[in-house]
């Protein structure tokens, strides 16, 4: 008989325990595979060792009996200006089927908890407006919304090659 998927909301089974953790170099392969689980790519497993073993690169997993379920990579930002620096929470995902049973609360709130133990002084994240999922989120776990213009702006660059 074909099981139906569980409704949203609904508590995981005790068998389905969510373990989260930050990744380390030895982590490369998983890091690998949940990214091209999530974005679609990844860099090969000897640039992502060199990037976990980074003192300011935080990469949390989320996973259930060893499988991605979602994901969470910052960077701590030094300034120039203060003494502490901040975490710049730059991406957060969590697959959507298991979207609203508090995995990415517990996402953020590990975030908060490294950024509190390396004494940043704050953590940041950006959304999109049209993004409620994330604002809901951040404004859950204790966000207040600074700057509500705010605009992206990139500079598309090819990597090694001289500017004009
Ligand atoms: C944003 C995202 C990471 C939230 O993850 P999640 O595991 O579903 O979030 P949680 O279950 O921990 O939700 C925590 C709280 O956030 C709020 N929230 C989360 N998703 C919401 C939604 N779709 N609508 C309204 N509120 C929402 C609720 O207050 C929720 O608490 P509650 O379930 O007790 O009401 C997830 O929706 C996602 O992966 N989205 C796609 C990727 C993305 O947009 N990332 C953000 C990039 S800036």
């Amino acid at each position: 008989m074909r099981k139906s998927k569980p409704p949203p909301n609904r508590p995981l089974r005790p068998a389905a325990r969510v373990r989260i953790r930050r990744l380390t170099p030895g982590d490369g392969a998983l890091a690998g595979a949940a990214l091209r689980r999530f974005q679609g790519r990844a860099a090969g497993v000897a640039k992502l060792r060199e990037y976990l073993g980074g003192a300011s690169n935080l990469f949390l997993l989320a996973e259930i009996r060893g499988i991605p379920v979602g994901f969470l990579r910052a960077h701590v930002l030094e300034r120039p200006d203060r003494i502490e620096g901040q975490l710049f929470i730059y991406d957060i995902e969590v697959a959507p089927r298991y979207r609203r049973r508090g995995i990415g609360r517990r996402l953020v709130a590990r975030a908060l908890q490294f950024a509190r133990s390396e004494l940043l002084f704050e953590a940041f994240v950006l959304t999109s407006r049209g993004n409620r999922a994330a604002a809901a989120l951040y404004e859950a776990t204790g966000a207040s919304l600074e700057d509500p213009e705010a605009l992206l702006f990139v500079y598309p660059l090819s990597g090694g090659e001289p500017g004009p």
